[in-house]
């Protein structure tokens, strides 16, 4: 089935902050173009397609149903959960008591940490760092400490896993999050990187709150690990959270949850997610996950990861046939892609604040890397109509890497 990855759609007066949200007060959000340029979303972790038609019918067909009263997550929620993981990441042993909701996989990281940790104490995570987890951990009283990812010799990202582990160990850390897929950097680790960070955790008893979010947007012919299957210690040491709301475009929906195997730790998580009593599902939100987590939804996210690896593969090939002094890795998870311009910014006597107004006033609403600890990067975000990423593209030959 052939779906639709090439409409442009004006999401301009619809709950868009990717278009709507430029030029806050803040400065989280990127500026508005000049005149004469439009802007093309490239910094909030959405996408410009349209959500897979059987989200939509599912949603719509409750919707029919007009009664909106209180309401438990029905039998086919878990069943969905359970077969979506069985499918396409090779579970076998998930059980409904296993899943629980969690409004906003960040919601989950704090629950997870709140568990974990007392306030103050540190938290290991890799760096370049999602800056919402940036946000998440400071705001709620935690300190976090980065292990550097490093290039390897192919200019892979990898985990420094000496590093880990003499931070751990410096810093009297017990508590890690791991991305897995890793934002910004777009690696799908393999098996051996998983079950060696995960021998640094169990060697210095630090408990892992694994954010899979990505696990589902592969590019090429990536595959996920889950990290809770590397080992029998990953298994009941590893909170790992998930979410429909990547994949499927779905973010203003809410609606992620949890997989924790281990009783005791699930039972303390499910407390204390609870106790603001806010984390509760929308019904629609539940509808949209049973019209995501089909199979027809199976074959959305498919072509979906075929459109993301022709569009990522391509910004690819550009910057490295064209802006000599990038440096940008392949990526194989993810559809936000890291550029690193340091070495072209010195050699064009560019500065770093610059470069990233350069963009945005031509409409390439990338994120400047700084907010991902690290400088002189941009992220960009090719989730986007294939027109419009050429487009983009076509935008920073002229303007912007001159
Ligand atoms: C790694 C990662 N975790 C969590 C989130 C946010 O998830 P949620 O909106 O469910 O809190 C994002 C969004 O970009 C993300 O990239």
């Amino acid at each position: 089935m052939g779906f639709d990855f090439t409409s442009i759609i004006d999401r301009h007066g619809h709950d868009s902050l990717a278009v709507d949200g430029l030029g806050d007060a803040t400065g989280f959000a990127p500026a508005k173009p000049q005149e004469g340029f439009d802007s093309l979303p490239m910094w909030v972790a959405d996408m410009g397609f349209a959500t897979a038609p059987s989200v939509v019918r599912a949603m719509r067909e409750r919707l029919d149903h007009p009664v909106f009263g209180y309401y438990t997550p029905s039998n086919r929620y878990y069943e969905a959960i359970i077969g979506w993981h069985r499918e396409r990441k090779g579970v076998t042993d998930l059980l409904p008591e296993h899943i629980g909701y969690q409004n906003g996989v960040l919601g989950g990281v704090v629950s997870a940490l709140n568990v974990l940790c007392s306030k103050g104490e540190n938290v290991l995570v890799h760096s370049p760092t999602y800056v919402g987890f940036t946000h998440a951990v400071g705001n709620n009283g935690y300190h976090l400490v980065h292990s550097p990812l490093v290039l390897d010799e192919r200019g892979v990202w990898r985990m420094d896993f000496e590093d880990m582990e003499a931070r751990i160990r410096e810093h009297h850390i017990h508590a890690a999050i791991f991305c897995s897929p890793h934002n910004p950097c777009g690696r799908a680790w393999e098996r051996w990187e998983i079950e060696r960070a995960m021998d640094v955790f169990e060697r210095n008893d630090v408990y892992v709150v694994a954010d899979e979010i990505w696990s589902d947007l592969l590019l090429d012919d990536h595959i996920h690990i889950p990290t809770q299957s590397v080992s029998p210690w990953a298994h009941d040491h590893v909170i790992s959270l998930y979410a429909p709301s990547k994949t499927f475009n779905l973010a203003g929906l809410v609606g992620s949850y949890h997989v924790v195997y281990d009783p005791w730790l699930r039972d303390r998580i499910s407390r204390e997610s609870g106790l603001s009593h806010y984390n509760a599902q929308n019904v629609l939100s539940m509808h949209a996950l049973l019209g995501a987590y089909s199979a027809e939804g199976a074959a959305w996210a498919d072509e979906l990861c075929t459109v993301l690896s022709k569009n990522a593969r391509y910004a690819f090939e550009h910057v490295r046939a064209r802006y000599s002094g990038v440096q940008m890795t392949r990526a194989e998870a993810t559809y936000v892609l890291l550029l690193d311009c340091e070495q072209w910014c010195r050699e064009h006597g560019v500065s770093n604040d610059e470069l990233v107004r350069r963009g945005w006033d031509v409409g390439v609403t990338w994120h400047d890397g700084r907010l991902f600890a690290c400088p002189w990067c941009v992220r960009l975000n090719v989730a986007l109509p294939h027109a419009q990423v050429a487009e983009a593209f076509d935008r920073l030959d002229r303007y912007v890497f001159v």
